[in-house]
Formats: C-alpha cells, sequence, structure tokens
C-alpha cells in the first residue's frame, strides 16, 4: 500500500485557535482524522507529522525518503518563506511534494508572497482553506 505523509510546519498545531478568521475553525486533529478517512477510502496509508523547529522537519523529511515515502503533503508554514534549509531536503532527498497553503498567501502580506518550497515542489494549492490538504492526497494518491 502506497503510504503518503502528512507534514506541518510551526505553529499549525494550534489550527483552530490561531487566527481562526485566516485558518478557521477546524484543530489540526480534526485534519488529520479527516484525512485519515478519505485515506481510507482512497486505499492509501497516511503518516502525520508536525513541528515547530526547522531542523526536526529537515530531518523528518530525510527520514521519509529512507522509508521510501515519496509522496508528502507539506505546509512549511513561515518556514516557507524563510527557509533554504527545507528546500534543499526536498531537493537532496527527491520528495515528491505537494506545498499545502491554507490560506492565500499571495492576497496577504508581501513577504508571504515568496516561497523557498516551491521551486522544488510537484504542485502548490493556496487559499483553499483545509480543504487544500484533502485535493493533494487525492492527487498523490491517484499518482
Ligand atoms: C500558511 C501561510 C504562511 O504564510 C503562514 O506563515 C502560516 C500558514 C498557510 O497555511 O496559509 O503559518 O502556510
Amino acid at each position: 500500500m502506497k503510504t503518503i505523509a502528512i507534514v506541518n510546519g510551526p505553529n499549525l498545531h494550534r489550527l483552530g485557535q490561531r487566527e481562526p478568521g485566516v485558518y478557521g475553525d477546524g484543530s489540526l486533529a480534526d485534519l488529520e482524522a479527516t484525512l485519515q478517512a478519505e485515506a481510507e477510502q482512497l486505499g492509501v496509508a497516511l503518516r502525520f507529522f508536525q513541528s515547530n523547529h526547522e531542523g526536526a522537519l529537515v530531518e523528518h523529511l530525510w527520514e521519509l525518503a529512507d522509508a521510501g515515502v515519496t509522496g508528502v503533503i507539506f505546509n512549511p508554514a513561515a518556514y516557507t518563506h524563510t527557509s533554504v534549509a527545507l528546500r534543499d531536503a526536498i531537493k537532496g532527498a527527491g520528495l515528491k511534494v505537494i506545498e499545502v497553503h491554507i490560506s492565500n498567501v499571495h492576497t496577504r502580506e508581501a513577504f508571504r508572497h515568496h516561497s523557498y518550497i516551491s521551486p522544488v515542489a510537484a504542485g502548490v494549492i493556496c487559499g483553499l482553506g483545509l480543504k487544500g490538504y484533502s485535493l493533494a492526497l487525492h492527487a498523490l494518491a491517484g499518482q
């Protein structure tokens, strides 16, 4: 069975509490439960990981590659806009990443308009709320 990883970066552990006007009311646990149910319908296995630490995210990406998980749904959160290290891990480990943002980063502050991750991502979804993760899951499961 194909395994797909869902990786979330800093502050996303507080989904539902954090700026609900921007990120919605659903918690990370709610999101993971929804995706788990969808994965069962699609016949794929999921692995979940969230960290507020850049280095932990780098190490986790390499562990996913070592485990043979090539499909990753990744919301790098604020590190999207700052992290060469995460970009290099994706590229170096040869991971197929769909970059997901809950909000439409292009309608927000200018510092959110640039992503270090997009040039090494297979696809990018933003602005569709938590639904973006489901769309990415369907895309990776169908490949
Ligand atoms: C985010 C957008 C980022 O700019 C922000 O730093 C986040 C969340 C999103 O999902 O919309 O933490 O990645």
